[in-house]
């Protein structure tokens, strides 16, 4: 129900600008607002009114977007640990001194209103994750510092991944008009004008399959976490070593890239995903390394059920309520950048135009 609220704001916001909306769509204007809202809900029950800048809204804003610089940035102290003690070159540990009290406070207030709100005892069918994390008891009960450091990781997270892949699902689609036509008639064969719901997902596998081949060609976390080192040596079937103790990155753009695993790499085929069409059959949730854009094992990403939930509903939103197309001044360029994640060098301007009379999403 939330991120049925949540993507109806998004997609009021884009009728006003009638045929054109000429601003990045995605990261920096409407939605990574709408986005971190719909996290905001999903993780906290809290939920914000976009179009009015409240304090508490402009502070979490503030908060969000310092701590992706911060985590994106470029710190010396990663690669050599002790210089930290002495030198701090790009500020970074002075500006998180800075942030993380701000953070707890914040976070802090939440969990206070929940626990007043009796979050602990009882879960409902609309609890969220705050009332999970209160409700653990004995040897899982969590200390509210720990609580704080989860839940504003899921914040940090579950935002930028989700904007970043919608964005560049839509990308695709204004390049691919013949692949946005396929998924606007299995749209409208499937659901038609009514309201399109998560239940209806499992029902549209070619929206699926365009989601998936995103993720193939774009996979917002190409290089997944730092989270892995070898407890032992490892005998690589190339005859390499990885020694003990190493940390390994997981260079999953590579993998995903790889002519000897992927026929036609470059070209965007959502069809090579559609088993109905004799296409591969590939859980993207760790299970297959050909394509594991969230992870695999014990570090694979907690929210990818969610994720992927979010981004098949706002697509198919976008794609049954509006026709992309994009804007001749400003064509599609698929240029990367890696920040936290990897997003479009040049945001997505495109022109959007209602397809059907629409006013309720
Ligand atoms: C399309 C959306 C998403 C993508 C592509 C994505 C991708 C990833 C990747 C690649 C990792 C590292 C996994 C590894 O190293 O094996 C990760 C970790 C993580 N993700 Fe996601 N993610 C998405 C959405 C979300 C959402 C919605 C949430 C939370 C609400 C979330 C929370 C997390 C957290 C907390 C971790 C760290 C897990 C750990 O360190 O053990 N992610 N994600």
């Amino acid at each position: 129900m939330g991120r049925q609220l949540d993507c109806s704001t998004m997609l009021n916001a884009l009728l006003p600008t009638s045929n054109l909306l000429r601003e990045g769509w995605a990261k920096e204007s409407i939605s990574k607002c709408d986005f971190l809202n719909n996290i905001m809900g999903n993780v906290f029950g809290k939920r914000y009114d976009v179009t009015q800048e409240t304090k508490e809204l402009k502070e979490l804003h503030e908060m969000v977007r310092e701590g992706f610089e911060l985590l994106g940035a470029f710190n010396l102290s990663d690669y050599l640990p002790w210089l930290s003690y002495f030198y701090d070159p790009y500020h970074i540990k002075e500006r998180c001194a800075v942030l993380v009290p701000k953070v707890k406070k914040f976070v802090g207030r939440i969990i206070e209103e929940h626990q007043q709100n009796g979050g602990s005892t009882k879960l409902s069918d609309d609890a969220d994750f705050v009332d999970v994390m209160l409700s653990l008891e004995g040897e899982e009960k969590m200390e509210k510092n720990d609580m704080i450091a989860v839940l504003w990781e899921m914040i940090f997270r579950g935002t930028d991944t989700t904007a970043l892949l919608t964005e560049w699902v839509m990308a695709e689609l204004v390049l691919n008009q013949n692949i946005q036509g396929k998924l606007q008639k299995e749209l409208d064969d499937v659901v038609g004008s009514r309201k399109i719901t998560d239940a209806d997902i499992v029902n549209l596998p070619y929206l699926q399959a365009v989601v998936k081949e995103t993720l193939r060609v774009h996979p917002p976390g190409p290089l997944l976490s730092w989270a892995r080192l070898s407890t032992s040596d490892v005998l690589l079937s190339n005859g390499m070593i990885i020694p003990s103790n190493t940390t390994a990155m997981v260079n999953m753009w590579h993998i995903t890239h790889d002519p000897k695993v992927w026929e036609e790499p470059l070209v965007f085929k959502p069809e090579r995903f559609l088993e109905s069409d004799g296409g591969a059959n590939v859980d993207v949730r760790g299970s297959d390394l050909r394509l594991a854009p969230f992870g695999a094992g014990r570090r694979v990403c907690p929210g990818k059920n969610l994720g992927l939930a979010t981004v098949n509903l706002w697509v198919a939103k976008l794609v049954q309520n509006f026709k992309w197309v994009a804007d001749q001044e400003h064509p599609v360029d698929f240029s990367e950048v890696l920040k936290l994640s990897c997003e479009m060098k040049h945001p997505l301007i495109a022109q959007v135009t209602p397809r059907k009379l629409v006013g309720s999403f």
